[in-house]
């Protein structure tokens, strides 16, 4: 169990929020142990997981830019972005929506005559329905990822779902395979993930609970899988069914569903409950994204540190309901949310990403991690040019943001065993705000090391943190370290690499291991005989 504690106290908070400021105090060694004999829950990849919306350039310039562009392209789809996408290993990129499924007719995007409509949630913008269906499918096995598919429950019919789902998943028997076939994809598609609407209690249809979970019923009965690789309740391969579910505080829905999931019998079922939940400590979302000060990095860690009190608040609900947790929570819209940059299109959601937002990246993935036992997929917001984004493209210009190296640096995270760590966390404190300093997740990775993610929330002082390392089997720590000269420092397509992981190395004698933190920073290191 984590202490979270204020026994070691920061001696004096001398030091002002000076860009760059070098640590005005000397704060005593963080001290970590690792209970390696008590292994937890497994963290599944797919907490890693992405989101694609039609929304601003997320879809349009961020992945795809047509077969005919002078960016470097595969049948459409830009080569920079799939292979930065590649590089981290992304489990699932949830499409079409957001919002925007709600409104998505998937017919307008197969075959060789797509009918453009108007974005209506996103700033109205023409969607050209040039990024379809199997245009998703193509980008999903050029980066190596699953595919996680919301259906529109808001404005679209049963039938429509039903239909959209034999033509990804039937085979050519059926006239929607025959049709997909027709489109240049003989093979069935998988489809492991399908949402039954997005916000049912918001912009998916402003439904009360129980409307939403007749329709849930409906939904989770007819929209069928036919792909035979996918049969079968047992097969790990079977498609995964996942509701809406609670925003932020919200346990309306989680209620509401989880009690009629506890009555249900063999006619339907779900494996997800989606919570939604950005880091905005005020709606709307004003908070400046570049040239901030210390107000509200402190208020921002704020916001994103109550993820852990909210996924707790909802699984004792569906504890209540479903004790074996066999429903996933799945947090598949969270990050952080600011204002729109200055003089870019309105409804685009485009915001620049800093250090600081690569802190909460961390901290939220330590909570997910935390909470592996229900919470088994998320999905940040979102992958590209969006909110919290991993990749920024202009034209023919991609950087890679400070949220999108933490991926990198998880990537061992994935499907690896939480292992118990107990520490101090002292505390940051900025005005009234009190915080952790210190945030520490080990893990036993795939490839049989041992992992210590180290997070110092401080923006000023650096951290010393003394690991007590199991049995002493452990005579190496090296690892990478995210820092950078500000919390609000940014990668830009001028100067792309301001915000990079560097190596980091600890110092390992008698079984403990020593390493220092810069302020401001997220350290993963692996430990290793
Ligand atoms: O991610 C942007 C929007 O936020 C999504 O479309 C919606 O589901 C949520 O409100």
């Amino acid at each position: 169990m984590r202490k979270m504690g204020l026994a070691i106290a920061p001696l004096a908070l001398l030091a002002a929020f000076v860009p760059g400021a070098v640590a005005a105090r000397e704060d005593p060694a963080t001290t970590v142990e690792i209970e390696v004999g008590q292994p937890g829950a497994k963290i599944d990849r797919h907490i890693f997981g992405q989101f694609a919306e039609h929304l601003g350039t997320g879809i349009y310039g961020g992945v795809w830019v047509g077969p005919d562009s002078p960016i470097p392209n595969v049948r459409g789809i830009r080569s920079d972005v799939v292979a930065a996408l590649k590089a981290i290993r992304v489990p699932d990129v949830r499409w079409p929506g957001g919002c925007f499924a709600d409104e998505y007719h998937w017919r307008n995007g197969v075959g060789p005559h797509r009918r453009s409509t108007v974005n209506a949630n996103w700033g109205g913008a023409i969607e050209p329905d040039t990024f379809g269906t199997d245009e998703y499918m193509d980008f999903l096995h050029q980066i190596g990822a699953e595919a996680y598919v919301s259906v529109n429950v808001g404005s679209g019919t049963l039938e429509e779902a039903a239909d959209w789902m034999a033509y990804m998943t039937a085979d050519q028997r059926s006239s929607a395979g025959a049709d997909r076939a027709a489109n240049g994809h003989g093979e069935p598609y998988a489809v492991k993930y399908v949402g039954l609407g997005n916000e049912s209690w918001g912009c998916g249809g402003n439904m009360r609970p129980q409307y939403y979970t007749d329709l849930l019923k409906r939904y989770a009965r007819f929209t069928r899988n036919y792909n035979p690789a996918q049969q079968g309740d047992n097969n790990p391969n079977a498609m995964q069914r996942i509701a809406v579910g609670p925003t932020d505080d919200d346990t309306s829905y989680t209620e509401g569903v989880m009690e009629a999931w506890s009555k249900r019998d063999w006619s339907w079922s779900i494996e997800g409950l989606s919570l939604h939940s950005y880091t905005v400590p005020h709606w709307p979302p004003s908070l400046p994204s570049v040239g901030f000060g210390e107000d509200d990095y402190a208020s921002i860690l704020e916001a994103t540190l109550k993820m852990d009190q909210r996924i707790a608040r909802h699984a004792a609900i569906m504890d209540k309901y479903d004790p074996d947790r066999k429903v996933a929570l799945v947090v598949d819209e969270w990050g952080v949310w600011l204002a729109e940059n200055p003089g870019s299109p309105k409804g685009f959601l485009q915001q620049q990403n800093s250090m600081r937002d690569a802190i909460v990246a961390a901290l939220n993935f330590n909570i997910f991690a935390r909470h592996a036992d229900r919470v088994r997929m998320a999905n940040i917001a979102q992958m590209v040019n969006v909110l919290q984004s991993l990749i920024l493209t202009d034209g023919p210009k991609m950087l890679l943001t400070p949220t999108y190296y933490v991926h990198q640096m998880y990537v061992p995270f994935q499907d690896a065993t939480f292992v118990p760590v107990t520490f101090d966390a002292g505390e940051y404190r900025h005005g009234q705000i009190k915080l952790p300093r210190i945030d520490a997740v080990a893990v036993k990775a795939t490839d049989g090391k041992l992992y210590l993610s180290l997070v110092n929330l401080d923006p000023v002082a650096g951290a010393s943190v003394k690991v007590t390392l199991p049995d002493g089997r452990f005579g190496k720590a090296a690892g990478q370290v995210l820092t950078a000269p500000n919390v609000n420092s940014v990668n830009t397509f001028e100067r792309p690499n301001t915000v990079t992981p560097r190596p980091i190395a600890g110092k390992v004698a008698g079984g403990v291991m020593t390493i220092d933190l810069p302020a401001k920073s997220v350290a993963m290191v692996a430990l290793e005989r």
